[in-house]
């Protein structure tokens, strides 16, 4: 399969099967995260690996809705970037998450980015100070979301490129006026 059509074919994957993924395609779907990237070569990324069952179902209590997929994954990444290696952090890690989700696709592995940044918990504690407690990541890491990942218990049909957003393009500058 072609990237492009690879591009067509993804998307977010928030039900999965039992299926266990095997330890090498964590790997390369981790190596993925580890190749990407990022302004000034700074890997202001750090990535924590969880498959622990009962840490998924704490870290999805994250946020009240939209995190749903954390309990239900084999596993996630939880992908942290340092304000203090780089002023392009959330870039940076965005980037690198993916780069992990198309990783993951092309193994034939379904994924879902689950945002954590800027985001509440139900009691109204921010997001990222309930992930930093659970997984003991320090203070000043900024954690930008959960990337989950498992074999697909859903079916999606590939994306019609007849229906990309081709007003959101503007070629040569942004009026025709000019
Ligand atoms: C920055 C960002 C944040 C997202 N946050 C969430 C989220 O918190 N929970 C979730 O289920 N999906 C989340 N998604 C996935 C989007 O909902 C999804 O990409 C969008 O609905 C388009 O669907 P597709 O990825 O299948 O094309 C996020 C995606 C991005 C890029």
């Amino acid at each position: 399969m072609t990237l492009h059509q690879l591009l067509l074919e993804r998307h977010s994957i928030r039900r999965y099967t039992d299926q266990p993924i095997p330890a090498e395609d964590v790997k390369t779907i981790i190596e993925a995260g580890l190749l990407s990237p990022s302004s000034k070569s700074a890997r202001s990324w750090q990535f924590v690996v969880v498959e622990d069952r009962d840490m998924l179902t704490r870290l999805s209590d994250l946020k009240p809705s939209y995190a749903a997929s954390i309990k239900d994954c084999r596993f996630a990444v939880v992908v942290t970037t340092d304000p203090t290696q780089s002023e392009a952090y959330i870039e940076d890690a965005s980037v690198a998450a993916t780069l992990m989700h198309l990783q993951a696709a092309d193994l034939g592995i379904g994924s879902c980015w689950v945002q954590v940044r800027g985001r509440m918990a139900a009691d109204g504690t921010p997001s990222e100070e309930v992930v930093r407690d659970l997984l003991a990541i320090p203070e000043h890491m900024c954690v930008e979301c959960v990337v989950t990942f498992g074999y697909s218990a859903e079916t999606r049909k590939p994306v019609d490129p007849d229906k990309l957003k081709w007003e959101k393009v503007h070629i040569g500058s942004w009026s025709q006026d000019l």
